[in-house]
């Protein structure tokens, strides 16, 4: 709950209601975020000043009927920006709403009209809605065990981190632990960015913050990432895609742990701890200029790889999935159910999931649907969500990575196959997976296939 209010925390919202009952509404769709709602009394009231927090008045447009002013006016004296609520179908007058001021929603507006209208306001509230994570962390397989560890003996100091993984196999939720367990940092906030999805020109605003007035629009004085993470954990997830005149600006402020904001003159002292992912590989982006390097030894004092579910092996994806599923359906109704079939069990164990815990989620969503509907575990209907859940069916996207996942897998094959005398179904047991799955693998990483196939007739 703590990072979703990040994004709205720092606003106010005034609402002046007029003949109909918007506040209460307003408040309702806003306790998730924490926002805070304020009851604006009749039409001559006036919020306190000076004001600490970026503040926006929703008001009705019946209110302004009753005086003589224009929307424009009411900016003028408020000191800040209007969303006005009209009746459907009614006619807006131009003069006294300029359209380039009215942000107009319907009377019957909904939460997500009003956070839309809001976000146009204040660019600043684009910052994508953190996934909240609704099961519990699941580590039953070596790979992941000693992930957990390396967290641990790394979480309470304040190097800075850098997370390795393919798509989907927890970057973030590992960063969030990070976070967590740290005794310093971990009461502070959790602001994540996502360094690849900066729109041009908004980097400055966006992470340094501006003083009020610094440019048009700029209605307020607004804290960037860097200091909204004072205290706590910045995260700068995708940072692999940062580009490198941002990467400079970024460096500096590392560097100084201090900063100006836009059209301020003052500069504010910041302290934050560091963790950073993404899946590429950032020494070859480093090799080849497109990483600066001293931004990489920056950011990347401890280096993490998180395993794919691959790694991972059977157990776990089994795990993960009977996690997931408790997390939709609620454990009660996931207790009453009858126990996971052995044919179900050996499908996700052998499952093979391109978007790891991602994919996987979704696909515990997906029985979750057909097991209620059915009451039970319902094979044919079942089985055929595992279709495309091969390695074959999914092109990887091109990469290569730094501790390539890709290297390490095979390097880990070999290592098994050799420890069980190359045979096959004792080298897949040992790993968690199938045969089968071994064998594609084998193909995959063109692991040589002559040798094994001898030492398996003996
Ligand atoms: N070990 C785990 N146990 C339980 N849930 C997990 C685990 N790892 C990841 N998840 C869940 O899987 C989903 C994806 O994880 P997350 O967003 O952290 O992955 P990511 O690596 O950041 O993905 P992307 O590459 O898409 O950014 C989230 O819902 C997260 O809570
Ligand atoms: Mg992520």
């Amino acid at each position: 709950m703590k990072a979703d209010r990040l994004a709205y925390e720092a606003l106010e919202l005034y609402v002046w209601e007029g003949k109909h009952d918007i506040a209460d509404r307003v408040a309702r769709f806003m306790a998730p975020f924490g926002v805070e709602v304020i009851r604006a009394g009749g039409i001559d009231f006036l919020p306190p000043e000076p004001r600490l927090k970026p503040s926006v008045a929703v008001i009705s447009v019946s209110v302004i009927d009753q005086g003589n002013f224009t929307a424009l006016d009411w900016e003028g004296a408020q000191g800040m920006p209007v969303i006005w609520v009209a009746q459907p179908q009614r006619n807006v007058d131009p003069g006294r709403y300029p359209p380039e001021y009215a942000h107009i929603l319907q009377h019957d507006f909904t939460g997500a009209d009003l956070q839309a209208q809001l976000r146009k306001l204040l660019p600043d509230l684009n910052a994508p809605a953190p996934e909240k994570p609704q099961n519990d962390l699941v580590a039953a397989s070596p790979a992941m065990r000693d992930l957990l560890e390396s967290v641990d003996t790394f979480a309470d100091c304040d190097s800075s981190v850098m997370l390795y993984g393919e798509t989907g196999v927890g970057k973030e939720r590992i960063a969030r632990l990070f976070h967590e367990r740290n005794r310093t940092y971990g009461t502070g906030p959790f602001v994540g960015v996502n360094c690849g999805a900066i729109p041009d020109g908004l980097f400055e605003s966006l992470f340094f913050g501006h003083a009020k007035g610094a440019f048009t629009g700029a209605q307020f004085a607004h804290r960037g990432y860097f200091e909204q993470a004072t205290g706590g954990t910045l995260f700068l997830d995708e940072i692999g895609d940062l580009p490198l005149y941002q990467q400079v600006k970024l460096l500096r402020v590392i560097e100084e742990m201090a900063l100006t904001r836009l059209g301020a003159t003052v500069p504010v002292k910041l302290d934050f701890r560091l963790v950073a992912a993404t899946n590429k590989d950032l020494r070859g982006a480093v090799a080849e200029g497109k990483f600066r390097a001293d931004l990489y030894f920056r950011l990347a004092v401890i280096e993490l790889q998180i395993p794919t579910l691959e790694e991972r092996g059977a157990e776990e994806k089994v795990a993960l999935m009977q996690s997931f599923m408790r997390g939709v359906m609620g454990e009660t109704e996931y207790a009453a159910l009858p126990p996971m079939p052995d044919w179900l069990h050996g499908a996700i164990g052998s499952a093979y999931f391109a978007g790891n815990v991602r994919e996987l989620r979704n696909l515990a969503e997906r029985l979750s649907i057909l097991v209620r509907q059915a009451g039970t575990w319902d094979a044919r209907r079942m089985r055929p969500l595992f279709n495309h859940l091969r390695p074959d069916s999914f092109e990887p996207a091109p990469r290569s990575l730094a501790v390539s996942p890709a290297s390490a897998e095979r390097q880990r094959i070999i290592a098994a196959l050799d420890a069980n005398s190359w045979r096959r179904q004792d080298t897949a047991a040992s790993l968690g997976i199938s045969r089968k799955v071994l064998w594609e693998k084998m193909r995959k990483f063109q692991i040589a296939d002559a040798e094994s196939d001898v030492r398996e007739l003996e």
